[in-house]
């Protein structure tokens, strides 16, 4: 079996930290094919992310359960407690399931709808914390795509959004506890500020 994340692993979604040339460091979603020594993703170009990275080409990729960081990271600028990485010039946040020090080998121009590049990148140091992960919830999930949704706000247009968060809601009232329920909650503000 190839090696090569972006044939044969999934598209997990994370949380990437990257650091400004002011210092400042950045949290964003990110879905990231997760290979064993090297991870792509693939971050529109007019994101920060992308501008840290060519600046800087170093980074943490972060797996959590706490959707309510997740949202935040998708659609605001959170600032979690966060300590030095090890190996790299960066920042691992604390209450994170595991984690990857990186260093960016390549970023090139992809085709897709909106502009965009790929990013691969070297794993160089990894790191699990204390929080043992969750496992599945639909509620978890439900507010993460309710999240996508939502930073897709501008071009899927108030109604699709709107009807989408109403069927999404349904799981997180049936499923959700109450970081679930906090996830939803940040994400229909987001939206209600926006429409
Ligand atoms: C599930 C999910 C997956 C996402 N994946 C990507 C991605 O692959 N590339 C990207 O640029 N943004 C992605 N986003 C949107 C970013 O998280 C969002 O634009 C964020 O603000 C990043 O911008 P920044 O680097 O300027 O902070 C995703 C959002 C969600 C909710």
């Amino acid at each position: 079996m190839s090696n090569d994340p972006g044939e044969q692993s999934a598209l997990i979604e994370t949380v990437v930290t990257t650091t400004g040339s002011d210092g400042v460091v950045n949290c964003a979603a990110m879905g990231v094919r997760w290979g064993e020594h090297e991870l792509v993703f693939w971050p529109f170009d007019a994101t920060r992310t992308l501008r840290n990275l060519r600046a800087h080409g170093e980074a943490v990729v972060h797996l959590t359960d706490d959707v309510l960081l997740f949202v935040q990271a998708a659609l605001g600028h959170p600032q979690p407690p966060m300590v030095p990485a090890g190996a790299v010039a960066g920042s691992v946040i604390t209450e994170a399931n595991a984690w990857r020090e990186i260093v960016v080998t390549e970023i090139s121009p992809c085709e897709s709808e909106l502009p965009r590049s790929r990013v691969r990148a070297r794993v160089v140091a990894s790191g699990t914390g204390t929080q043992q992960p969750l496992g599945l919830c639909r509620a978890r999930h439900a507010a993460v795509e309710a999240s996508i949704v939502a930073s897709r706000l501008s071009w899927l247009g108030a109604e699709h959004v709107s009807a989408e968060l109403a069927r999404l809601q349904e799981l997180v009232d049936k499923t959700a506890g109450p970081r679930e329920r906090a996830a939803m909650d940040y994400v229909r503000r987001h939206v209600a500020a926006r429409t």
